[in-house]
């Protein structure tokens, strides 16, 4: 008898189907998104809306670069004109600003849960280190992006956070020569944060997030324990 011919599929389909055969995107959507999870409750939630916050600053983050000057004689200015001129600039500045304590709220509500259903412990030890790497990793980010406005409190909060560096024993005058790239907190303090927030911390953080997120789809997540348990 002669085969059966296939059902007519649209040029998306098609398209589709060539792409999956090539590059696996059914395996890989299978991996990432349908994979079996415990049955879990909101507060497994967490670390989803971190990661989704974590992205959503890196958007605002972006589009602020379009507009924001790194130097001391424009950055204060180039906020101003971001908050006054630019549209819908002051509602990514404001997405950006609260989003920030947003999400260290939320990483730290995320480290809690992870703590009080034993995540840290077999087989997720590593899971839980690049998950305090993260931790890290986001205070940082929040540190240096508050000199960037470069405004009076801007300017004296960092001042205030790099003498803390330079209060380290023996190594920390060497420390905060580093931090501030001299002696007083200025135009290189500014060029050199600038960089970490833009560029060094982002890097580093996606990195660790990949590591994160490897491990939880190899290692699956704990399930909550029951009442018994
Ligand atoms: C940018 C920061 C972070 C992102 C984007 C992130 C993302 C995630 C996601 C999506 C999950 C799976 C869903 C869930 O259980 O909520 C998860 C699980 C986990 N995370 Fe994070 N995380 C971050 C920071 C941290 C921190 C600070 C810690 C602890 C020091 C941590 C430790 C863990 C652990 C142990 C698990 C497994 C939880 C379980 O199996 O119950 N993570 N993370």
């Amino acid at each position: 008898m002669a085969d059966v011919p296939a059902p007519p599929t649209s040029r998306t389909q098609a398209l589709f189907r060539w792409l999956d055969e090539r590059a696996g995107l059914t395996t890989i959507w299978r991996t990432i998104f349908a994979r079996p999870v415990p049955k879990t409750n909101w507060f497994y939630t967490l670390g989803s809306a971190t990661l989704i916050l974590a992205l959503l600053q890196g958007l605002t983050g972006m589009l602020l670069t379009v507009y924001y000057v790194p130097s001391p004689d424009k950055a204060y200015d180039s906020i101003q004109y971001i908050m006054n001129e630019v549209a819908f600039g002051w509602l990514i500045r404001g997405m950006h600003h609260w989003g920030a304590t947003l999400l260290v709220v939320l990483v730290f509500l995320h480290m809690l849960k992870a703590f009080f259903v034993g995540a840290y412990k077999y087989p997720r030890e590593m899971t839980w280190l690049t998950g305090g790497v993260l931790l890290l990793l986001v205070l940082v980010m929040g540190f240096s992006g508050y000199l960037l406005p470069w405004n009076q409190k801007a300017y004296w909060a960092t001042t205030v956070g790099t003498n803390i560096v330079g209060a380290v024993p023996v190594v920390g005058p060497l420390l905060l020569r580093i931090v501030r790239g001299g002696q007083e907190v200025g135009a290189v303090t500014l060029a050199r944060f600038y960089g970490l927030h833009i560029w060094w911390i982002p890097a580093i953080s996606a990195a660790v997030v990949a590591a994160h997120m490897y491990l939880i789809i190899r290692i699956g997540i704990s399930a909550p324990p029951d009442r018994d348990e």
